[in-house]
């Protein structure tokens, strides 16, 4: 059974940096590190932005992930990181050496994709994930490869631009100790109900990987 919250769109951004904050104080509270893996895409832009606004945490001791990334330049308007950057990792000074991203920019991706593989903790804490409007999740695409893959990194081209990208993969998302997905956003609400529906086809829907998570919908797209 997923863990559903639907809220007012204007209210997400702030209502998931608490629920951030919740699961990042719990995971530090025994005085070791947590590590946060982040999603890309238009939604969290303002989520982090509350979140570096509102935690009040030791981010010296958070490792910071990717679960995505777009194969352009670290500086490129377009990379995931770039966004993280300017969001969130820059206004609270998380330390250069806590911060994991995907080299997305290396011609060989899929050395790329194997040496993310093999730096990602076995259990990531906290995984932040989004949905688009076609069910897909990190840059897992319907009917992708990437979706039955063993390697918990893979490299792959999908048809949201731009098209080639680095992901994690199902496995990676099922481990995680605890998965926050945010959806907000025209057009996903048919994505967000299959999703969330009690039966589903996976490579139709990849975001129904991400199930087991805790889900903060806006009111505008969540299932009625
Ligand atoms: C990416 C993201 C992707 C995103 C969804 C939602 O790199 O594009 O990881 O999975 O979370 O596509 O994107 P929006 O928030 O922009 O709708």
């Amino acid at each position: 059974m997923t863990e559903l919250h639907v809220h007012p769109t204007a209210e997400l951004p702030s209502i998931a940096a608490q629920r951030i904050c919740a699961e990042l104080d719990a995971c530090l509270a025994d005085g070791g590190t947590a590590s946060l893996c982040l999603a890309g895409g238009g939604t969290y832009g303002p989520v982090y932005r509350e979140l570096a606004r509102q935690a009040q945490l030791d981010w010296s001791r958070v490792e910071i992930w990717f679960g995505d990334e777009r194969c352009v330049p670290s500086d490129d308007p377009a990379s995931n990181y770039h966004m993280a950057r300017q969001t969130l990792l820059d206004p609270v000074a998380i330390p250069a050496e806590r911060v994991h991203r995907m080299h997305g920019e290396d011609p060989d991706r899929d050395a790329a994709a194997r040496a993310y593989a093999a730096a990602l903790p076995p259990r990531l804490d906290l995984l932040l994930l989004g949905i688009g409007s076609d069910g897909h999740t990190a840059s897992l695409f319907p009917g992708s490869a990437a979706l039955s893959a063993e390697a918990r990194v893979v490299a792959v081209t999908g048809p949201k631009p731009p098209p080639q990208r680095l992901t994690i993969t199902p496995p990676v998302i099922a481990l995680a100790r605890r998965v926050i997905v945010v959806a907000a956003g025209e057009g996903k609400a048919e994505a967000v109900a299959a999703t969330l529906a009690p039966t589903g086809n996976l490579a139709r829907t990849p975001a129904r990987c991400a199930r087991h998570g805790c889900w903060l919908v806006s009111e505008r797209i969540a299932p009625r």
